[in-house]
């Protein structure tokens, strides 16, 4: 036969060959090389192979429980003698902390002694990225050991240990729970003292969930079942976030004080339900880790816009479905009540309670004025007289406790700008240094402005004072930022603003001047953040 010789058919296809050789490799699993060698190198000791996720011996042991000594010999052995370990740098989270941040060590292969109790094994820790799914779990332990029953009562009290809180909170955020050291932190400093609110209605908060917790036999005794659902809403800065966290505080010390650490509360605290697997999922999370941690208090702030109009059918599925959900008390924040589904909002059972946080009224106002005088009394540069209060308490008429507290920041910024010089000095100085386009000068016309204005009235001592005259000048501002919205009509009153953006004190000059705020406030140099807040702020 003559033409071409092509044999399409024949088996021996170089490229075919070569490319199902290729794609037949053997099975690749870094456990299965590990388990054979350990079982060839330690034939009399027993092997248990646990997966780092489950319980982390490493952890374990740094947390003091159990003591880990790497058995590394670099000497006789320098390639294979010495571990693999991964080395990072972890900066602090908050620049403002002045933390250093820390150094941390990722085994990747190691090999250690480990003691705890009576007890030792030899441990070998060995990372390999084999498996089948995009972000394997592939780190795990090999212990070897003599007593197997030995090794179950520690992984036991690592694998609890490792799903106790340690001075942290859950926080379910992108979709998994998270501990959280920093939320923890703010929460302890957070306490019902600095929250001003009507005193029946205090009271009224926390007997609520006090008794709830208090209250599983009476729930039993009554046959319903022992959940509840409280929500607070009004408008923005009015202490809901402030009176969670006290709450907070107060579940966690509940334990310690009533000497039995089983009555201390967790709370799990939800951020987003925003997540890989959706809102579904994280719902479903959500509750599972509530149901398990039970009894505990469950957190969603800003309720509206976590449980949007797609994802309410499975939120009333977790909360009322067939699932028990004793123990778990629900608190939710708003500022819309209205855009709740009725069915979340009106219906008992979910959320039974709902607490109003207005603006304050001109009492609360005096009151929080005395929280900033008492705040300032140390601070001989300072004049803040009592009657000072009221009358800070008059011309904040629709302010929120936000709007104030940032009246009071701003106002003590504007006297730390100045250096705590008087006002005539500092405007000599001004017109001295700078010329008549100083925007120092203008705020004192502005100021001799607003006094002629308010007129004067005959408190001629306090008018005089530097506290009060600045005070007039900030509140003045924010006022004028307030009609200002509501004539764009971003608002429907006053009182239904956001946060002001601090006039005239941006974050540059905010941190510049930090320190001279603090030596105003406390008398001496900050040694930390934080003292700017009002209180409760976190
Ligand atoms: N009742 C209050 N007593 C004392 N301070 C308060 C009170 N309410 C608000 N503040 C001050 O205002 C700040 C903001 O308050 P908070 O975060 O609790 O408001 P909120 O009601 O949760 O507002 P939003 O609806 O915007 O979340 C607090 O850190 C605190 O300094
Ligand atoms: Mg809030």
């Amino acid at each position: 036969m003559t033409g071409n010789s092509f044999n399409v058919h024949s088996s021996e296809d170089q490229t075919g060959r070569e490319y199902f050789h290729h794609s037949s490799g053997q099975r690749v699993d870094t456990d299965i090389v590990v388990v054979e060698a350990l079982r060839k190198q330690y034939p009399h000791l027993e092997l248990v192979v646990v997966p780092r996720y489950n319980s982390d011996l490493l952890a374990y042991a740094s947390a003091g429980f159990a003591k880990a000594t790497p058995l590394e010999d670099a000497v006789r052995d320098p390639v294979y003698g010495v571990g693999v370990k991964w080395r990072y740098y972890m900066p602090p989270s908050r620049r403002l902390d002045s933390d250093p941040g820390a150094f941390v060590e990722n085994v990747i292969f190691g090999k250690f002694m480990y003691k705890w109790k009576d007890q030792e094994a030899i441990i070998y820790i060995a990372n390999g990225r084999d498996g089948t799914q995009s972000y394997p779990s592939v780190t795990n332990q090999y212990i070897l050991t003599t007593n197997e029953h030995k090794v179950d009562e520690l992984l036991k009290l690592a694998s609890v240990w490792s799903q106790q809180l340690h001075n942290e909170v859950w926080v379910f955020d992108s979709g998994y729970w998270q501990k959280s050291a920093e939320l923890y932190d703010s929460v302890m400093k957070a306490d019902w003292d600095s929250v001003i609110l009507d005193d029946d209605m205090k009271k009224a908060l926390i007997s609520d969930v006090e008794n709830f917790f208090d209250g599983q036999k009476t729930y039993l005794d009554l046959k319903v079942p022992w959940k509840r659902g409280v929500i607070y809403y009004g408008p923005p800065g009015n202490g809901k976030t402030i009176s969670i966290k006290a709450m907070m505080h107060m579940l966690y010390k509940r334990g310690a004080e009533k000497g039995d650490k089983r009555l201390t509360v967790p709370t799990l605290y939800v951020r987003t339900l925003a997540s890989y697997g959706g809102p579904e999922y994280a719902l479903q999370q959500i509750f599972s880790k509530a149901r398990q941690e039970a009894p505990c208090y469950l957190v969603f702030e800003d309720l509206d816009s976590i449980v949007s109009d797609g994802v309410r059918s499975y939120f009333l599925n977790e909360v009322d479905g067939l699932t028990s959900n004793d123990g778990i008390l629900m608190v939710g924040s708003t500022n819309h009540l209205d855009r709740l589904d009725p069915g979340i909002a009106k219906r008992p059972s979910r959320f039974d309670r709902k607490y109003f946080f207005s603006n304050p009224d001109f009492d609360q106002r005096v009151q929080y004025a005395q929280f900033w005088q008492n705040k300032l009394k140390d601070n001989k540069d300072i004049d803040f007289p009592d009657k000072l209060c009221s009358k800070i308490a008059e011309i904040t008429d629709k302010f929120s406790f936000a709007y104030m507290q940032e009246a009071f920041v701003a106002t003590l910024l504007a006297i730390a700008v100045r250096g705590g010089k008087q006002e005539a000095l500092a405007t000599r100085e001004a017109h001295r240094f700078a010329g008549p386009h100083d925007p120092m000068t203008n705020v004192d016309k502005q100021a001799k402005l607003d006094r002629m204005y308010n007129g004067g009235g005959d408190d001629t001592d306090v008018d005089k004072l530097e506290l009060w005259v600045e005070m007039q000048k900030q509140v003045k501002i924010l006022k004028d930022e307030m009609d200002e919205k509501d004539r764009r009509g971003t608002s429907t009153s006053a009182s239904i603003t956001s946060l002001p953006i601090r006039p005239r004190a941006g974050l540059d000059s905010l941190n510049r001047y930090r320190d001279e705020l603090d030596v105003l406030l406390h008398g001496r140099r900050a040694e930390s953040d934080g003292r700017l807040s009002g209180p409760g702020q976190f």
